[in-house]
């Protein structure tokens, strides 16, 4: 599979990874069974974005609010998360991958803290695609996060209310630097933002897939971005 350039390829691509733990019911698994089956999907999604010279590919691992579900699925997708960084470190590496996360790192554990530092520094000069990973990622916080910092600087006299414009807002999000999202998917047929990118997908064109994310393939995000190719972007101007 090569870059062609007659197609207009996203720049940036954001995944909401729904359904494993239906698709782990439908076969009669476990829920981690389902997460387990779901890491080795974004893991080939990873590959093929690389390779259609996909630049930034953005997907929600753990949310902020899966902290509250059962602690066995929790310990264990910290588990799966910490063998997956583990395991893929040396190949992203060769793939040119440079992983960020974005989130709220304080609440990870120390363990997966520090093999993030890691893995971030070792791929940090990577150039064919940026990996960001939202892990203990919510949008809401994210955006309280950047509000809290601003707001001191403006009491610390060090930026005047009147000069935040969006640009500033946005260099202080967890993704600053990284352009929004051209597209976002979300598989499993629900149709909800779930607490993601909510500032950055202001224009971002939505895209759902009605399949469970264990049985996503290549072939099907292929798809979405002929569907993405056939839409057009006017950014809230006129025809
Ligand atoms: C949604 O399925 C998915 C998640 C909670 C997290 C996504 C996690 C993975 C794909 C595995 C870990 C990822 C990496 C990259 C190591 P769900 O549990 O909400 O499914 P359901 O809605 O069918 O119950």
């Amino acid at each position: 599979m090569t870059n062609n350039p007659l197609l207009k390829v996203p720049q940036h691509v954001a995944i909401i990874m729904d359904g494993n733990g239906r698709w782990a019911r439908q076969q009669s698994l476990s829920r981690l069974e389902g997460h387990k089956r779901g890491s080795e999907v974004a893991r080939e999604i990873v590959t093929t974005a690389a390779r259609l010279g996909i630049s930034y590919l953005t997907l929600y691992a753990f949310s902020s609010e899966n902290w509250r579900r059962d602690p066995n699925e929790v310990s264990g997708l910290m588990t799966l998360l910490k063998h997956y960084l583990e395991s893929e470190a040396e190949e992203f590496h060769k793939e040119g991958v440079k992983l960020k996360v974005i989130g709220q790192r304080e609440l990870l554990p120390n363990t997966i803290l520090t093999l993030v530092e890691e893995v971030e520094e070792l791929t940090k000069t990577n150039k064919t695609i940026t990996l960001q990973m939202a892990i203990s990622y919510g949008s809401r916080a994210e955006i309280l996060h950047a509000v809290q910092k601003i707001g001191q600087k403006v009491r610390d006299r060090r930026l005047d209310p009147e000069n935040i414009t969006e640009q500033i807002f946005e260099d202080h999000l967890y993704t600053a630097g990284i352009p929004d999202p051209d597209l976002l998917i979300r598989t499993s047929g629900e149709q909800r933002m779930s607490n993601y990118l909510l500032w950055q997908l202001a224009y971002t064109e939505l895209l759902f897939v009605d399949k469970f994310w264990p049985d996503f393939t290549s072939e099907d995000f292929m798809e979405t971005l002929i569907t993405y190719q056939n839409r057009e972007r006017r950014f809230g101007t006129a025809a």
